[in-house]
Formats: structure tokens, C-alpha cells, sequence
């Protein structure tokens, strides 16, 4: 979910419906706002998109100096206009809106309907708004701290008092919240694009820390109420890099990016003599011997990046890696110790499954690294070390620039740890770096295969079923292509190891699957041309991706998708992109909303 809050003297409506708009990304099930009118706090909420909100703002403005506002991404309750935020107490005396799941919100409610309190939703949100009223003293923030010892979970949580008409206080518990600094008005944020055309300069808030905001005055105190003192953080990145400069969506914007975010990420780690540099890290040889065992974990897209970082430490660090899906690897009872070094990988550093697997770790006494695109975020914050992918904002739901940049990243961490170990010739990092250098360029030449894609896109567009294959690098490539796939274009992809194929999957291909097949890794290429002859006798139209100077595929595949010659680690780098904008174009005919694809977010905060 993504939640707003404004104090200041302009219409608080106009920076809540824009500061939303910006954090749509983020959950777009509903969307509300509340604000207060000089007498009362009116709140209105729709279900459905930002649009709809706006629509009947329009036809029934609210205008107040002070409100919040949140766009949903539904847990408890379905999305519905009453269990959209903001919500009230009996009297909309208590306004909230919550990112978040109270865990405990069963056992409150049924307390407080016994004391009378009526409820209006579904949502364990509400509960929070009439606790507020229950424990009220008549001093506001003594009241929410009252709050914040009787619920238990996960929260970004911002309120709204009408006996306090020019303050919100806002809290956080494993869920993001930012505050941004302004001249006589201050924003509240769950994340710095909403708030990135008012201010550069913000408060990052810690868990358990409450925040008292007024328009000229932040006043940040920690759980005991003792007040804390906060250091302004000033964003890096322009307002434009949050915007689509012309492209039709940001997903289109961010794929074309990939040229400078490899870039940025690349250059700041190799240094003048092509070997690879963390100043952060600074580690030993005697650091990594005391290492036995590599641990990735991360979601989604992330996750996907671990699988190929695995293919890279394994041959450069000579350290056994297992990968692990997060929600998955906390619940199994891990054999991590202080012997093993964990390294986390998340785009917005908020996702709350990898998260935990990362505290889960570090109770087990793992060393851990996060590799994240998100300055500040809780990921970067609890993990030992942090590596920051320089991708810029990243607002389409699907991921393609920091995915890319977090190969790099890990390709460069996994360089850096054998070079220290000495498991790797230094030449070889030397050859690989210069690669990375060039290899910008050669996004660049791949990019040219747009109107490729597109076409392409058309014979795929009516398909049920489309199967990735792959081998070896170009396998773990192939799961992210077809989560691509199965995120924008709502087509049921799955990608397989080619050579697993024949023991069960095989009897699913006929002529009405296409397949896309991956063949970038030498050493099994040329068993990947005899899985690509085995789905061709069953029918399948395949469509190859491999390098321009490769004879053998063309005569296997039934189209081919050319990709620049480079060092085989990197390959994985420029055979997704063309995945990239098959899925874009396949979703774009199929008429889907692909930045915002149904019902998923860009940043999970929810187990
Ligand atoms: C969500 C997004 C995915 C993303 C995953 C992990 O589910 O929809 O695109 O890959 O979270 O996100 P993270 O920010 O941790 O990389």
C-alpha cells in the first residue's frame, strides 16, 4: 500500500491525489483521502483506481491544510469502497490510514465492539482508528503510544485527530514511512517518489520512532517518548528520473534505461586497473575463508537475480551458494550459522518476506549483505553490509532496470570475493570488467530488436500456454523472462531447464505453445539445439535467442533473436532485454494496464 499525509496552507488534496499518483505502484485496489475542513475530518474513498477517487473529488471537493490519503493493495477485506482507507473511529474523531497487517486485530475488534464501538469494515486498519478513540487522555501523541503498545504486527500508520486540526502523527513497525522536509508545509510518505517535486530533503523514520508533524515543526521521538534526534537525508536522484518523459509507460522507460544503469552500477566498483573495488566491504582473505556457505535469498524478480549470482560465486568464490525463496526459507528451519554469509537482494529494500529472512538469518548468526536500489531502506539498514544498485527510481511493478543492475552488482560482488580469495586469475576479472564496461553499448544494439519484439509479440499474443527454456545461466534467465511474461501480458508462461523437459513437461507441447529458448552457454549449447528439435517434432513454433555470430540456431529455431557476442557471465545481460519487450508488447496487444499489472504491487510490505 502507499500511504501520504500533508500540513501545510495549500489544499491538502492537491499533494495527497498527486503524491498517490506517484505511489500507485505501490497497490491500486482503492484509493481515499481525508482532510480536515476547519471543523470536521471528511473522508472520501473508492474502489478501483486513483481515477475513480478523482472523479468524485471532482464532483465533491474536499478542501482543508491538513489530510492523508492511501491506495490500496488489499489484504483483509476485499477491495470495496468501505474497506478502502482512510478510516474513522465512531465519529471520525480518530482518522488513519495503514500500510500493513495488525496481527492481533480480531482480539481487539471483539473487545472494542463489547465497549460499544461500531464497525464499518472488514479491514484490521479500522480496528486501529476506534483503539485511538478508546485509549483517548486528550493528549494526542500520549494516546497513540498508548496505540502502539496493544497492536501487534506490521504497520506504517498515520493519524489524524480533530481536536488537533494542524497535526499527524505517524509511527512505523517493519513498513516504510519517510517524511518530507518542506518550507511552512511538510509531506508524509511511504517511499520518496510522492514526495521527490516538493522537497530533496527528508527524515528517514526507524521502527518503533513516532513522529509529531505540523506544518513548520517535525518532532521525532522513539518508543519510550524520548526525542530523537534526526538526520536530513538529501535525495539524489531529480524529480524527472520519477516521471515517463515521454515514453507511453515506464515500464518502455525503464528498459531503455538499462544502458546508463548498468552504467552507473558498473563504474563505481572497477577501478583504473580493471579490477573490481568495495571500498564498504573492505575484507580479508581470512573474512572469506571463514565462510562455508553462501546464502541468497530475495523474492520475485530478485530472486531470479540470486538464481544467476549462484552460477557466478560457485565458479569465481569456489563457496557452496543455495538460493531460497524468503517467504520459504524462514519457515524451514535453516542450517545457516555464523559460518555462513547471507546476501539478500531487493529492489525497493522494503519487501517484507526478505525482510525477515534476512533478520532470520542474522538470529542464526549469518554475516549478511543486502543488495538493494533503495537508499536507507530497512533492508539496507539491517543487513551487515550494503551494495546499492545505481538504477535510478523504478516505478513500473515489473521489474527490468534493477534486475539487470542487480546482475551486475552481483556479478562484480562475486569478482571482488574471488579476487580477495584468490579463486579467480586476475586477468579473467580483468577481462570481465571491461566487458561490463562495454557492455552499456551493447544493451544499446539489443534495444534495436524493439520492432522485432513487437512483431513477435503478435505471434504470441493469443497464446494459452508459452514454455522458457534454458540451460545452465540461460535456465535462470528463462524464469525471468516468463515472470515477465506472466506479469504483463496475464498469459501462463513457465520456464523449464531444457533437459528437463522430456521427463514429464514435454507431453504439454503441441503446436499451440510456443516456446522461447535461451541458448547463450557454450558448453551446453549444443544440447540446448537438441531440446529445441525436440519440442519442434512435437509442433511448437520456438523462438531462439542467441548471438549474432551463431550459425546453429537458425537452423533449429523458427525465429531468432540476435544478441551481441559477449563473455558468457554477461550474456544473461543482454538475453533478458529482449524478454523484456516481448512481455511489454505481448501486454500492450492484449490491451493490459502494464505498468500496473492486476492485482500485484511493486513493493510488498505483507507476508
Ligand atoms: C513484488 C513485485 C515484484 C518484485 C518482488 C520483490 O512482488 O511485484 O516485481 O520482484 O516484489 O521486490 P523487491 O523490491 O524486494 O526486489
Amino acid at each position: 500500500c502507499g500511504i501520504v499525509g500533508y500540513v501545510g496552507d495549500k489544499e491538502a488534496s492537491e499533494f495527497l491525489i498527486d503524491g498517490l499518483r506517484r505511489l500507485e505502484y505501490r497497490g491500486y485496489d482503492s484509493a481515499g483521502i481525508a482532510v480536515f475542513d476547519g471543523e470536521r475530518i471528511n473522508i472520501t474513498k473508492k474502489k478501483g483506481r486513483l481515477a475513480n477517487l478523482e472523479a468524485v473529488l471532482k464532483e465533491h471537493p474536499l478542501h482543508g491544510h491538513i489530510g492523508v490519503g492511501h491506495t490500496r493493495w488489499a489484504t483483509h477485506g476485499q477491495p470495496s469502497d468501505v474497506n478502502s482507507h482512510p478510516h474513522g473511529d465512531c465519529h471520525n474523531h480518530f482518522v488513519v490510514v495503514h500500510n500493513g497487517i495488525i496481527e492481533n486485530y480480531m482480539e481487539l475488534k471483539k473487545q472494542l465492539i463489547a465497549k460499544g464501538h461500531i464497525f464499518k469494515s472488514e479491514t484490521d486498519s479500522e480496528v486501529v482508528a476506534h483503539l485511538a478513540e478508546e485509549l483517548d487522555d486528550g493528549d494526542f501523541f500520549s494516546t497513540i503510544r498508548k496505540v502502539t503498545t496493544r497492536i501487534t504486527g506490521t504497520y506504517t500508520l498515520l493519524f489524524m485527530n480533530s481536536d488537533f486540526p494542524d497535526t499527524i502523527i505517524c509511527t512505523k513497525k517493519s513498513n516504510p514511512l519517510i517524511i518530507g522536509l518542506g518550507k511552512g508545509e511538510n509531506f508524509i510518505a511511504s517511499d520518496i517518489p510522492a514526495v521527490i517535486n516538493k522537497t530533496r530533503r527528508i527524515f528517514i523514520i526507524n521502527d518503533n520512532e513516532i513522529a509529531i508533524v505540523k506544518k513548520d515543526k517535525v518532532s521525532v521521538f522513539d518508543a519510550e517518548g524520548l526525542p530523537v534526534s534526526k538526520k536530513v537525508q538529501e535525495v539524489t536522484w531529480t524529480a524527472e528520473a520519477a516521471e515517463k518523459n515521454g515514453y507511453p509507460h515506464f515500464m518502455l522507460k525503464e528498459i531503455y534505461e538499462q544502458p546508463k544503469a548498468v552504467c552507473d552500477t558498473t563504474t563505481i566498483h572497477v577501478d583504473k586497473d580493471g579490477m573490481v573495488c568495495f571500498d564498504n566491504l573492505n575484507w580479508t582473505k581470512a573474512d572469506l575463508e571463514n565462510i562455508d556457505n553462501i546464502l541468497i535469498t530475495a523474492c520475485g524478480t530478485a530472486y531470479h537475480a540470486g538464481l544467476v549470482a549462484k552460477h557466478y560465486i560457485e565458479r569465481f568464490v569456489k563457496i557452496p551458494v543455495e538460493v531460497d525463496i524468503a517467504s520459504e526459507y524462514r519457515y524451514r528451519q535453516p542450517l545457516t550459522s555464523e559460518r555462513t554469509l547471507c546476501i539478500v537482494v531487493s529492489q525497493s529494500g522494503e519487501t517484507l518476506d526478505t525482510l525477515e529472512a534476512l533478520k532470520e538469518a542474522k538470529r542464526l548468526g549469518a554475516r549478511s549483505i543486502a543488495v538493494t536500489n533503495s537508499i536507507g531502506s530497512s533492508i539496507a539498514r539491517e543487513a551487515d553490509y550494503t551494495i546499492y544498485t545505481l538504477a535510478g527510481p523504478e516505478i513500473a511493478v515489473a521489474s527490468t532496470k534493477a534486475y539487470t543492475t542487480q546482475l551486475v552488482a552481483l556479478l562484480l560482488l562475486s569478482l571482488y570475493m574471488g579476487q580477495i580469495k584468490g579463486t579467480i586469475r586476475p586477468e579473467l576479472i580483468k577481462d570481465i570488467t571491461s566487458a561490463l564496461l562495454t557492455l552499456p553499448d551493447k544493451i544499446t544494439e539489443v534495444l534495436k530488436e524493439k520492432d522485432h519484439m513487437e512483431k513477435l509479440a503478435d505471434s504470441l499474443k493469443d497464446a494459452k500456454d508459452i514454455f522458457y527454456l534454458g540451460r545452465s545461466i540461460d535456465y535462470a534467465i528463462a524464469m525471468e523472462g516468463a515472470l515477465k511474461l506472466k506479469e504483463i501480458s496475464y498469459i501462463h508462461a513457465e520456464a523449464y531447464a531444457a533437459g528437463e523437459l522430456k521427463h514429464g513437461t514435454l507431453a504439454l507441447i503441441t503446436k499451440e505453445t510456443p516456446v522461447i529458448a535461451v541458448a547463450t552457454q557454450s558448453h551446453v549449447a549444443s544440447k540446448m539445439y537438441s531440446n529445441i528439435q525436440e519440442v519442434r517434432a512435437r509442433g511448437a513454433e520456438v523462438i531462439g535467442i542467441g548471438y549474432d555470430d551463431d550459425p546453429e540456431l537458425e537452423k533449429y529455431a523458427t525465429d531468432t533473436v540476435r544478441i551481441p557476442r559477449v563473455d558468457e557471465f554477461i550474456a544473461p545481460i543482454l538475453s533478458v532485454i529482449p524478454m523484456q519487450l516481448l512481455a511489454y508488447f505481448t501486454g500492450i496487444k492484449r490491451e493490459n494496464d502494464v505498468d500496473k499489472p492486476r492485482n500485484l504491487a511493486k513493493s510488498v510490505t505483507v507476508e
